[in-house]
């Protein structure tokens, strides 16, 4: 599949707005994805993923900012000029064609024989594992299938950015996964440039090189999984990144003050008022008479390899994770519990 192997497709948003009617979605990104990078928009419903993959593919116009594609400057290219390809969450199969007319359907706006578009498309369905079905037609394939059918078709067109927009929003929690897992294969495969929507945190998270958190129309914090979800930017990233334990604390040179508890720790520069954000499965648990702070245990809910502990802790509900087998306290619903802080196990955010 060498010939899949496409050089470039690198994407430089700078400055980009956009605005509908009055109502600003968009505001003043700037971003840059590397060639080859899988790269995840993240963010809740209405942030503006979308509307990004629409001025990157062509589909708004861009009026404020630029949007580069290896350099060349978009405003004013038709989608179809564009070296990217879209894969939606609404695949919209043809019904009437077969598996291989659907992947063959772009071949014809392109200079490309008969037996080239042949070999193309059998390339193309080789890759999302699909050879043998050439001859179906949609509602004779699963969900999943339709979808890969729907990659197959972008693929074919060898672009050097495939842009996919919720592309396993509409498939069940386990077929999403298998999907995730071919998806991540196939990116490896192709070599190309991935720009992926998706406002499901974990999704992101397994399947990205680096993300965009995104809130309201600007981004929030851009780093690889294990940076934005270890070290969160701010309480906006910590908070919507999967569980967090967000506290009010005060910083000075040499540490924090938090839940009256000294802890010594990195402040990074933060000093003052602030929060400090630890993880449910940092946070350690130790018997109530052998710590300095204590907790009551309001409920302990088992999920296989690790116990979920909801506490609170002077009047602040937290959130604990144990993993099942290793030594610790006993966990009875209404007991006490020690709680203690890891310096590194904390992480200060600006308020
Ligand atoms: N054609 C349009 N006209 C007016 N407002 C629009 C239009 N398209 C999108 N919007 C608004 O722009 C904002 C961003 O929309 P966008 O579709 O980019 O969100 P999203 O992050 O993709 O959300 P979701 O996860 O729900 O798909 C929303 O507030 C939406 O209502
Ligand atoms: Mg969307």
């Amino acid at each position: 599949m060498a010939e899949h192997t496409v050089g470039g497709g690198r994407i430089e948003l700078a400055s980009l707005s956009k605005f509908y009617g009055t109502l600003k979605v968009l505001n003043s990104i700037d971003l840059v994805i590397e060639p080859g990078e899988f790269f995840s928009l993240l963010g809740p419903s209405g942030c503006g993923k979308t509307t990004t993959l629409r001025l990157i593919g062509g589909f708004e116009d861009i009026e404020h900012g630029s949007v580069r594609i290896d350099g060349a400057d978009m405003r004013g290219v038709p989608p179809e000029k564009r070296p990217v390809n879209t894969v939606f969450q609404s695949y919209a199969l043809f019904p009437h064609k077969t598996v291989a007319d659907n992947v063959a359907f772009g071949l014809r706006f392109l200079d490309c024989s008969k037996e080239e578009a042949k070999r193309r498309v059998g390339e193309a369905l080789e890759l999302v594992r699909l050879n043998g079905y050439e001859s179906r037609r949609p509602h004779q394939l699963s969900g999943g299938q339709q979808q890969r059918v729907a990659l197959a078709r972008s693929l074919v067109l060898r672009p050097k950015v495939l842009l996919l927009d919720e592309p396993l929003g509409a498939l069940d929690a386990k077929l999403r996964r298998v999907l995730q897992v071919e998806l991540r294969a196939l990116h490896r495969e192709v070599g190309i440039t991935f720009v992926y929507v998706t406002h499901d945190q974990e999704e992101a998270l397994t399947m990205s090189d680096r993300l965009a958190v995104m809130d309201s129309g600007v981004i929030r914090q851009v780093g690889s999984p294990r940076e934005v979800y270890d070290e969160p930017a701010n309480t906006y990233v910590a908070d919507f990144l999967g569980l967090a334990n967000l506290l009010p604390a005060v910083a000075d040179a040499s540490g924090v003050e938090v839940l009256g508890q000294r802890v010594q720790t990195a402040t990074n520069g933060v000093s003052g008022n602030c929060y400090v954000v630890v993880r449910p499965e940092r946070l350690r648990l130790v018997n109530a008479e052998a710590a300095t702070l204590q907790g009551r245990i309001d409920h302990v809910v088992f999920a296989g390899a690790l116990t979920h502990v909801h506490l609170t802790v002077r009047d602040q509900a937290m959130q604990a994770m144990v993993a099942n087998g290793a030594e610790g306290p006993a966990l009875v619903e209404d007991g006490e519990v020690g709680v203690e802080f890891l310096p590194d196990s904390l992480r200060v955010l600006p308020n």
